[in-house]
């Protein structure tokens, strides 16, 4: 149905004929232009644009109007009575109308392009503009608006716009009469648009960015463009008019000119400061021409690729980076500047030194950040046509499992003109930004024509930046040779590796998405870092992705909110927590996984050197590092004595130095480690730490002088005590029922062997899991015997684990050795069904104390969660927490708190303490929360204490990885199926 054919002649719906159709983006909109503000000529052009004269924020509670569907949309929507407000810029979604869907590749609606459903909710604002003739035209400008905008001013139809990022200006001079104005946009949930913008977030509509009103002159500065290069050679064309400019430093004049609309001012700028990342040096540009003045900044910098290497300002160059998508629990896809700003100091406070604006433009404000802050960014088309797989799955020519059918768009002629344009309205309105390097022609949209053409485009509009696109999967053999970068997503790093071998690629390859951080997650970085750093070919990566996108959905008694994700809000299809998978929570508390990352992109590593002293690599490119950080030592045993002091040092950019501690020297006999920590001499924050083990421990052999453990054999039952501590070995169940002394046994449940975890994001195996009945299995006794050996007691059990169906997963044999002291020492080999299983969560022992066992102390990875895989921000050290504290409130709960090679844990009520050790090194968890509540519970609000402190002390516990969208877990970091033998000791003092 035709919306316009179906109102009135003539009336403001009539006008409604562009949604549904893919040649036409915009109507009465001006050319896209590069983003500035200008000022009155007689004001002091600032950062502070709320202070030009020439600007009107138009932002605030504006009138509301909802519907439903356009059909109830009356002919006449622009007089409503408008009773209803909603702020501007929002979501509607947020503000009680119509509710938000989370889905990842599948599209919202039916695939029919160029069509929408009849039922397409519409929203409609109505703000009133005063309007004084001044001689100066009027140009509305949206900085976005989703999905598309039916602009009405007075009544009269002023314009079209739809490309949800992009920004749109319309002079509307001509529509305004002296005094009060009606501005009424109709604003669209869905339009053609939709198709080409499906990217994996929460879908909410609304006018979401600024909306102001500039006044400028008929004959006006239309737009320009900056160059400014490594080589201090500065480059400015206005285009419309002519225009003066004077550059500054600071308040450093540093060179002036008048230039004619068209031409190129250029000059040669001596002892140029260079913009990079790291050093965000920042020139301003002063631009007077037709009455107005604009501040302009400008870094000078350079990026090429230089036989396959990414380069800026000629030096090899690694983006250690992430995603970011605008999304607030909050706010939704709305932005502030506050909000942008704590995001990018965040970013930088951990090291980041890359962003990919995923995946489309971000506001135009949050640009001239990155080019404050310091950072190398990719900018992304507003382009991503990923439901097409979905639709195409079953087509022959679709290949590789289905994918093919994603670039069904990018091969159709018709789409030609929606993917060309929103090439064009990237590079127009981010050209000069700095902190922009790599064009980003869209996301996962295949490869095809039209994409090609893109590329063409962006080329001819500017030749200086290189041009990026994950062009993965192409229905037709149609080269990508125009991308200047082989980009790849969650590749394993043995497929990065095999790149380096074709002869016949000469790019330099970028993940522009890997180590998917969902959940429990972000172990393989330091595995990713170390193939990155292989080769001068690899040019980095972005993790995906810097935060959970989450909504709240109500409040829990303390105030805090109940965030709730996929299928929370009534969706009809969703993909469920796939969108918390961000380094941050919503409200950008860090995740472990952005220590992690923090870690894996410091600035100095350090290692040892076979002579004892040590090598300090600055990875940084452009600055020494000595300038910036300070470093102090500290060395630690494991009683955790500590000594430190001081490291001097001077390390200058891609440089090396030799550092020595003479006190590393000293010989130990206990496990010794030194940990460099580096501070940002700025502020003393934390900026990075390596730790190296300086010696291991040296055990003395003790012999105990108590008499030596007594015991009794019956039925069903052993008893043994040794110094005051009693056990009692149930052999029906193969387990310890009873371990205490003094009347009291510690065990309020039979310590049990445990196979199972909470599933995390990444545990994709789960499924095997359950149906192997892992979480739950049933025990098979074969032998259980009791001996003396060596002066102790032992109690030996052959079992297996299994429920139904299948055969037994496991095959354990236990060894209960207790000696005249009264220490317990269970060792346990596995022996797994490879077969039936890729992947063991882990391997341990389970015991439930009673909950006043809440002081907890270990020596081993800490203070943060620390996996096998996933223990770069944590490190060997003495800790202590309550068991309160020790639970990451992931929001969808599951497998957290894990303390990876710990030698020693206390659990203590105050009175009585269990000490668990091995030199061996185990894992554990001490919780309030048991794995099968993990495992239940959907949302972290939902959780219920078991009432015991629980502790899983774990022979192995598998590593985290990535693989909710990623690589498989690589093996080293699995528990092994068969072969492990290894020994705990549990002792009550
Ligand atoms: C990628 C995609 C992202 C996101 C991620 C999974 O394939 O580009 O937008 O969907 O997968 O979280
Ligand atoms: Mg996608």
């Amino acid at each position: 149905m035709k919306i316009s054919a179906i109102a009135v002649t003539g009336s403001p719906k009539a006008e409604m004929d562009f949604h549904e159709n893919l040649k036409v983006l915009c109507l009465n909109t001006l050319p896209p232009r590069s983003y500035f503000i200008p000022f009155a000529e007689d004001q002091q052009p600032s950062e502070d644009i709320s202070l030009s004269e020439r600007y009107a924020l138009l932002n605030g509670d504006w009138g509301f109007e909802f519907f439903d569907s356009i059909v109830d949309l009356p002919d006449d929507f622009t007089s409503l009575p408008f009773k209803k407000t909603i702020p501007v810029p929002s979501n509607w979604q947020l503000h009680g109308y119509d509710s938000p869907q989370y889905t990842n590749i599948n599209y919202p609606i039916p695939f029919d392009p160029p069509f929408v459903p009849d039922d397409d909710p519409v929203g409609v604002y109505r703000r009133e503009y005063t309007y004084t003739p001044d001689g100066l035209r009027r140009i509305l400008v949206f900085e976005g608006v989703d999905s598309c905008m039916y602009l009405y001013v007075n009544g009269s139809f002023a314009g079209y716009t739809q490309v949800s990022h992009r920004m749109s200006e319309f002079d509307v001079t001509d529509l305004l009469t002296e005094g009060t104005n009606s501005i009424v946009c109709a604003v669209l949930k869905w339009c053609d648009g939709t198709y080409f913008e499906d990217q994996d977030k929460f879908r909410l509509s609304g006018i979401f960015r600024d909306v102001y009103m500039l006044s400028r002159p008929e004959k006006r500065l239309t737009d320009y463009r900056i160059t400014a290069d490594m080589n201090g050679e500065f480059t400015f064309t206005p285009k419309g008019a002519d225009a003066e400019i004077s550059l500054y430093f600071g308040d450093e004049p540093v060179c002036s000119g008048k230039v004619s609309a068209e031409e190129k001012f250029t000059a040669q700028i001596a002892d140029v400061k260079l913009w990079s990342a790291e050093l965000p040096q920042l020139y301003t540009l002063v631009i007077r021409s037709e009455g107005e003045v604009i501040r302009e900044r400008v870094g000078f910098r350079s990026v090429e690729i230089n036989g396959g290497v990414f380069t800026v300002n000629g030096r090899k160059v690694k983006l250690f980076g992430v995603n970011r998508h605008d999304s607030y629990p909050d706010t939704g896809s709305c932005a502030s500047e506050a909000q942008m700003r704590r995001d990018l100091e965040l970013m930088k406070a951990h090291n980041i030194n890359a962003i990919r604006t995923s995946h489309y433009p971000n506001p135009p404000r949050f640009l001239q950040l990155c080019d404050e802050y310091g950072f190398f960014v990719i900018d992304e088309a507003d382009l991503e046509t990923h439901g097409c797989v979905a639709v195409y799955q079953n087509l022959s020519w679709s290949r590789e499992g289905g994918y093919g059918g994603i670039a069904l768009l990018a091969c159709d002629p018709d789409c030609e003109a929606p993917i060309v344009q929103r090439e064009e309205l990237l590079v127009t309105r981010d050209v000069n930004r700095p902190s922009v390097l790599i064009w980003s022609l869209g996301n996962e949209s295949g490869w095809g024509i039209n994409l090609k053409k893109g590329a063409e485009k962006v080329k001819q509009l500017d030749s200086t930046h290189p041009v990026h696109y994950e062009s993965y999967h192409c229905l037709e053999a149609l080269s990508d040779d125009i991308l200047d970068i082989v980009s790849r997503m969650y590749s394993p790093t043995e497929a990065m590796t095999e790149f380096l071998k074709d002869e016949k690629e000469t790019r330099p390859y970028l993940l522009c998405e890997y180590s998917h951080a969902m959940g429990n997650s972000s172990g393989d970085l330091e595995d990713y870092f170390r193939v990155f750093d292989s080769d001068d070919r690899f040019m980095g990566g972005l993790v995906w992705e810097w935060c959970d996108h989450a909504l709240p959905l109500g409040r829990n008694e303390d105030g805090s909110i109940r965030y709730g994700y996929g299928g929370d809000f009534g969706e009809l299809h969703h993909d469920g927590n796939f969108c918390c998978d961000g380094l941050c929570y919503p409200d950008r508390t860090p995740h472990t996984g952005l220590l992690e990352l923090k870690q894996a992109y410091r600035p100095v590593r350090v290692t040892r050197l076979e002579d004892g002293s040590f090598l300090f690599r600055n990875m940084l490119r452009f600055v020494s590092a000595s300038d910036r950080l300070s470093c102090r030592y500290e060395i630690t045993d494991s009683t955790g004595a500590a000594s430190s002091g001081e490291v001097s040092f001077i390390l200058p950019p891609e440089g090396t130095c030799t550092v020595t501690v003479p006190e590393s020297e000293k010989l130990s006999v206990r496990e010794t480690y030194i940990r460099f920590v580096f501070t940002d001499k700025s502020d003393g924050r934390e900026v990075c730490f390596d730790q190296i083990k300086l010696s291991d421990e040296i055990v003395p052999h003790i012999r105990w002088l108590l008499p030596e453990p007594e015991y009794t054999a019956a039925q069903l039952e052993y008893t043994v005590t040794a110094n005051g501590v009693r056990f009692v070995f149930d052999r029906r169940h193969g387990q310890l029922t009873w371990f205490g002394k003094d009347g009291k046994n510690f065990l309020q449940k039979p310590m049990s062997l445990n196979f199972f975890r909470a599933p995390t994001d990444n545990d994709t195996v789960k499924g095997d899991w359950y149906q192997l009945y892992m979480n739950d299995p049933t025990p098979k006794i074969y032998a259980t015997g009791i001996f003396r050996r060596d002066g102790n007691v032992l109690i030996i059990v052959e079992s297996s684990f299994g429920k139904s169906i299948f055969r037994p997963f496991a095959k354990v044999i236990t060894e209960y050795c207790i000696d005249s002291g009264g220490r317990l020492t269970v060792t346990a080999s596995l022996k797994a069904d490879a077969e039936k299983l890729s992947i063991f969560p882990r391997f341990g022992l389970r015991l439930f104390a009673d909950k006043a066992y809440t002081d907890v102390s270990y020596y081993g990875y800490g203070p943060s969660e620390s996996y096998c895989d996933k223990h770069l921000a944590s490190y060997m050290g003495r800790f202590s927490a309550k068991v309160s504290e020790m639970y990451e409130p992931y929001l969808r709960p599951q497998e957290n708190s894990s303390h990876w090679n710990t030698k020693e844990l206390t659990v203590s009520n105050g009175e009585t303490t269990l000490k668990v050790a091995s030199k061996e090194g185990f894992s554990f968890n001490v919780s309030e929360y048991t794995q099968e509540e993990l495992a239940a519970k959907k949302h972290r609000y939902e959780l219920e204490r078991s009432g015991y402190t629980v502790i899983c002390a774990d022979y192995a516990m598998s590593g985290v990885g990535s693989t909710s969208c990623g690589p498989v877990l690589a093996e080293q970091y699995r528990v092994p199926l068969t072969g492990l033998r290894k020994s705990i000791t549990f002792e009550l003092i």
